[in-house]
């Protein structure tokens, strides 16, 4: 089938009780490791793209990566989506260059201006058969051009999200409850310790998530940020020559719960570079006079499928639901 929009894939997950997983890519191993362990569990899938990763890649080399996936992938839908597009012309080029879905990111900007902004992109976006996600609140770390301090980020506040969503038009909403990019998503000091000296960070804001949906029934919930940072990963990396201290993540079990309610689109990249990350350091450690790419690419696309997988089946809940 071709690329499709996320609307029958967030309708089928809201009333299914589970999450499609949104995954960034930026080559061709992240793409082929994403997808076949969609295509495997024959799970829906939503393929983002950051301007970030159009700086890197290059827009068409993205787009004909993407559309390979959907020709060895007959039988899964796939969505190809602007992850955090910073304005509207950028949301334009996507729009205009095969993107099914497109993310208009004006968290930053007041309120009015933020519904200003994201109804332009609705209408040009709508226009041509594109849906569009909008963020409300602003969540922690750094994600391209944007770099939100802990002391900046906000929680979404329940009490905009009707206005916000009624005068803009948009298809999701992105909500901020506490989850952050990033490898580092919260300081020593916001965590406990257990009692193998791991951090374990606060609890998601659930109350804020329940006051959303209960405000927008039906209404398809987005959350950013929601790599789980495996520490077996973070082992592997610091095991072999890497320096991640600290590093933690939001516990799946938590995102597997909101997964169960409202939240439709849940986006993890971060344990994605994570596992390739670690899987090239140790293959290098294993294998110093190895040079050839391919020799530490394979095992580093092995680790992506696995961790894709297992998000799959554990932590979103959408295996055997394409
Ligand atoms: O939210 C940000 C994503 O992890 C994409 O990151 O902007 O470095 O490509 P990037
Ligand atoms: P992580 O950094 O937690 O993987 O979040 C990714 C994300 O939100 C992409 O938009
Ligand atoms: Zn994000």
């Amino acid at each position: 089938m071709p690329l499709v929009t996320t609307t029958e894939m967030f309708r089928k997950a809201y009333d299914g009780g589970y999450a499609v997983g949104a995954f960034n890519v930026n080559n061709m191993e992240i793409v082929q490791g994403i997808t076949e362990a969609a295509r495997e569990q024959h799970a829906p899938l939503i393929l983002q793209v950051s301007k970030g990763a159009r700086a890197y890649a290059n827009h068409t080399y993205l787009v004909k990566l993407v559309e390979a996936a959907v020709i060895e992938c007959p039988d899964i839908p796939i969505a190809l989506h602007l992850d955090h597009g910073p304005d509207f012309e950028t949301c334009k080029s996507c729009i205009d260059g095969g993107f099914t879905s497109v993310m208009i990111d004006a968290s930053s900007k007041p309120f009015a201006e933020n519904i200003e902004i994201t109804r332009k992109v609705v209408e040009y976006a709508h226009d041509h058969g594109v849906v569009v996600e909008a963020e409300l609140g602003s969540l922690a770390g750094v994600e391209d051009e944007v770099n939100v301090s802990a002391e900046d980020s906000s929680y979404t506040r329940p009490e905009e999200v009707e206005e916000f969503v009624s005068k803009t038009g948009c298809d999701s909403l992105a909500i901020a409850i506490g989850t952050s990019h990033g490898a580092y998503k919260f300081t020593a000091a916001q965590c406990t310790r257990n009692e193998q000296g791991i951090l374990v960070p606060p609890p998601l804001r659930f109350d804020i998530l329940e006051e959303v949906s209960r405000r927008l029934p039906g209404f398809p919930i987005v959350l950013h940020g929601s790599s789980s940072v495996p520490q077996d990963f973070v082992k592997m990396i610091n095991e072999n020559g890497g320096k991640m201290p600290d590093a933690v993540g939001i516990p799946e079990e938590q995102l597997r719960k909101a997964a169960t309610l409202s939240v439709c689109k849940i986006n993890i990249d971060s344990d994605l570079r994570l596992a390739m990350t670690g899987s090239i350091r140790k293959y290098f450690a294993d294998h110093p006079e190895h040079f050839d790419p391919r020799q530490y690419l394979t095992p580093a696309r092995a680790n992506i499928k696995a961790i894709v997988t297992h998000k799959l089946i554990d932590v979103l809940g959408c295996a055997g639901k394409a």
